[in-house]
């Protein structure tokens, strides 16, 4: 039981990798305050896993600080004080500089870099002063290598790469750690639905080119990247912090085999 004591609030948890470390947090006895958009869907999505007593199931919208500082509220009036936190809400946009508008921009900054700060802003305080805790963040292998037509996302990433080091050097004398997760291509709805919205009919060819970015030659699935989420945010990794840790099955290593080319 890796988190025996770990309080854990994970953004953006009701599928995908949310969802993944919300199952993995369980299995290691971690208490888990798990906040989406739609705390009905969590709850449906959440009932049936193992150690589901453990979870609460709260709506939380990361763009909105009035609403998180509420959470804090009553989950501080419950008992229930975090000290893990996984920034791991995100919103993606498709394109090009010049097919990206400046909504777009908004929109992904809005809730990929603002609303980590407006989290963070919101439990950090508390963490500190019960003595400390561990911030995990949701990057990507976009905040280190320019994917094609990621502009937005490619930037929002990069920058939860940099904020994540600031939190680590700021607050490494209070206890704080702070991590990122730099995966490649993971397998989950956000794939599928960003396919379905930019990609209409050409979805199974898109998906095979992106299992052959990784020369692994698959997709990573969600519970490996909740694998190295459980290791960071436990006692195990007291002395990690301010690392990005990518998860991308040999890209980043060198150049691809020919018969990937
Ligand atoms: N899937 C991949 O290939 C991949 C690769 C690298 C990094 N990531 C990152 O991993 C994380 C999880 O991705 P996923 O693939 O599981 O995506 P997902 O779409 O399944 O999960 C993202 C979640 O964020 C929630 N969300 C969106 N806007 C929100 C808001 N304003 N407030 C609160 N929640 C909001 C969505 O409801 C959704 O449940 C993201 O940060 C993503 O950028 C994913």
């Amino acid at each position: 039981m890796r988190l025996k004591n770990k309080t854990c609030l994970i953004t953006g948890a009701s599928g995908g990798i949310g969802l993944a470390m919300v199952e993995a947090f369980l299995a290691e006895g971690a208490t888990v305050v798990a906040t989406d958009l739609d705390a009905d869907v969590l709850r449906e999505r959440c009932a049936p896993l193992a150690g589901s007593e453990r979870v609460l199931s709260r709506r939380l919208d990361v763009t909105n600080p009035d609403g998180i500082a509420t959470l804090e509220a009553e989950l501080a009036a419950e008992g229930v004080f975090v000290n893990v936190l996984v920034n791991n809400a995100a919103a993606i946009t498709i394109g090009k500089l010049l097919d990206t508008t400046v909504e777009d921009l908004r929109l992904v900054f809005g809730v990929n870099v603002e609303g980590l700060f407006n989290v963070t802003k919101g439990f950090l305080p508390g963490m500190i002063a019960r003595g400390g805790g561990t911030v995990l963040n949701m990057a990507s292998l976009a905040s280190v290598r320019a994917m094609h037509e990621r502009f937005a996302y490619s930037a929002s990433k990069a920058a939860i790469a940099m904020m994540t080091r600031s939190i680590a050097v700021d607050y490494v004398g209070q206890g704080i750690r702070a991590n990122c997760i730099c995966p490649a291509r993971v397998h989950t709805p956000f794939i599928e639905n960003y396919l379905t919205k930019y990609y209409p009919g050409e979805e199974e060819q898109r998906l095979e080119a992106l299992s052959r970015y990784q020369p692994i030659g698959r997709m990573i699935q969600p519970a490996e990247v909740a694998s190295m989420a459980v290791y960071l945010c436990s006692d195990e990794s007291a002395m990690v912090t301010g690392g990005s840790f990518v998860i991308d099955g040999g890209v980043m290593a060198g150049d691809q085999p020919l018969h990937a080319a």
